[in-house]
């Protein structure tokens, strides 16, 4: 979680947002939109500029209407927000060029002449764009001189999106090579899960109340299951998507993230260092994962809420006869004192029956229950934790019916962000870009974290690989393949 207490920024040191890739998708669809929402509420510094950098053609005012169309006045409603939506984007400029052509950038230098200031401004260089682009726009940033040094005035920080690498050794590759231009401590690697506010949550959660700390471990909890799914299909992207599946893609990084927050230990004290200290301690003790605990298939045509999909393979833009996994369910052991034997099972799916994002924490069935015979076939008590859609917190118990004889049911305690908490819910955008320009980095994962992570999955990986394993089927609109049940049940648990 965010260990920086109160949002603010050195207003008074200029700042310049450099967004490489800003003709893409998610620089428009997110990026420019979480930088107008911090203008919005003031937390950007008084000099800022924005430069959008791509190979498209375009001229400063195609860009910014490219951009105003994604904006929203979701803090300031109203005519105060056309004003502002004005000045913002006044400050953003557009420059085409070739993403490993210095002159390109320092072309792009220019342009940082429209923040007239005599102190060096701070730089932010967001990589939106394609992974294997990465190396060669921070080698032409360096030779045009954009990234200052770590002892100069003026700070300069790059922002990096995952994929890092396709396994252990490629994405070690990436992060030795993007330290030639770019330290560690300059590297931001965002996983946007980390921003969101359920997920900020979980330490408040785990640390903060009394009651779940006695009980947050193998003496009491059964299983945690975490499960990602989306009712979509790959939309045009199965070309990029083919390159790496759906262990690639979610498991490696959102879920893995997750993971680590739920069963990490205690930090030390609220700060980057000691969060990330912990998160990668709980990573190392999960064991690499055998083949026999990860189940992997593919979504053939289906259909949802009516609606006809394709099956992945008639998708446009997959590889005739692709094996790529659009699901993947595995079952993670973590060795040590707190988790020893309990399941840590998870998922992920596109083309399933609905889109969510949750992480449920089963726990033990009361032992000597003299309510066992009225309690008979209900569940164990569950905390759930839904990170999307329509956050919240879940606990269900096992609760008295209201009647004149004994019967029980089960009931939920329930806490549902839209309902509990007035005002706007920020995007994880907006959160991480704002750590971004504090420095806060314990929502951006440590170059030892990914290391930890790729462990869990790189053999794994390699050996789907060299063995050819064919994925399972399951019907676009479905819960998934039937091994996948298995493989829960297996485990003494259910999706
Ligand atoms: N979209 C999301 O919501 C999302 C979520 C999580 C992570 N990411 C990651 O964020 C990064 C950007 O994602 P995106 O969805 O915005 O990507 P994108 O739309 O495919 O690409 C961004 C821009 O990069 C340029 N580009 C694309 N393919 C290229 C190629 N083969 N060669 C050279 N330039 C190319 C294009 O700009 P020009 O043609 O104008 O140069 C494009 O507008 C990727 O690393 C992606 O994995 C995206």
């Amino acid at each position: 979680m965010k260990t920086t207490s109160t949002p603010g920024v050195d207003r008074s040191h200029p700042l310049a947002v450099v967004v490489v890739g800003a003709s893409g998708d998610l620089a428009l669809k997110k990026i420019f939109p979480a930088l107008f929402a911090l203008y919005c509420q003031d937390l950007l510094p008084t000099q800022f500029h924005i430069v959008g950098f791509a190979r498209s053609e375009m001229t400063n005012d195609a860009f910014r209407a490219r951009v105003e169309e994604k904006l929203t006045c979701r803090y300031v409603p109203g005519q105060q927000c056309d004003e502002l939506m004005k000045n913002f984007l006044s400050r953003c400029t557009y420059v085409s060029g070739n993403y490993d052509s210095s002159d390109s950038y320092r072309q792009l230098h220019k342009e940082l002449e429209h923040i007239k200031t005599d102190a060096p401004e701070n730089r932010v260089f967001y990589m939106a764009i394609p992974p294997f682009l990465f190396l060669d726009v921070a080698h032409a940033l360096h030779d045009a001189e954009l990234v200052s040094d770590e002892k100069e005035q003026g700070w300069s920080r790059v922002v990096i999106e995952k994929p890092f690498g396709s396994d252990r050794a490629t994405s070690d590759e990436l992060t030795e090579s993007m330290r030639q231009v770019f330290s560690e401590n300059q590297t931001y690697r965002i996983d946007h899960y980390l921003g969101k506010e359920v997920i900020q949550n979980l330490l408040v959660l785990r640390f903060a109340n009394l009651i779940f700390d006695p009980i947050w471990n193998r003496n009491h909890i059964k299983n945690v299951r975490i499960s990602w799914t989306e009712n979509l299909s790959l939309q045009g992207r199965a070309g990029y998507f083919d390159e790496y599946g759906i262990i690639r893609d979610v498991m490696q990084n959102h879920l893995l993230q997750m993971v680590a927050l739920v069963a990490m230990e205690q930090p030390v004290a609220l700060n980057s260092t000691y969060v990330r200290d912990e998160k990668v301690k709980a990573l190392r003790a999960v064991k690499p994962i055998p083949l026999g605990d990860v189940v992997v298939a593919q979504y053939g045509p289906g259909a949802v809420n009516g609606k006809q999909h394709f099956g992945y393979l008639q998708e446009k833009g997959t590889p005739e006869g692709s094996i790529t996994p659009t699901y993947a369910a595995a079952a993670l052991k973590i060795n040590n004192r707190r988790w020893d034997g309990v399941p840590f099972l998870i998922r992920a799916g596109k083309g399933m029956s609905d889109s969510k994002t949750e992480i449920r924490i089963r726990f033990q069935s009361m032992p000597g229950n003299i309510f066992a015979q009225a309690a008979k076939g209900l569940p164990e008590n569950e905390l759930v934790i839904q990170v999307q859609p329509d956050a919240g917190l879940t606990m269900r118990i096992v609760n008295r019916v209201p009647g004149l004889g004994i019967r029980l049911d089960e009931t939920k305690l329930d806490l549902r962000y839209s309902s509990a908490f007035e005002g706007a819910i920020p995007d994880a955008y907006e959160s991480l870009i704002l750590d971004v320009i504090q420095g806060d980095k314990s929502l951006f994962i440590r170059a030892d974290e990914l290391e930890a992570a790729w462990d869990i999955f790189t053999p794994v990986l390699h050996e789907l690989e060299a063995k050819n394993v064919e994925p399972e089927s399951y019907e676009f609109g479905s819960g998934g393949p039937e091994a996948a049940d298995a493989l829960a049940a297996r485990f003494g648990a259910k999706w």
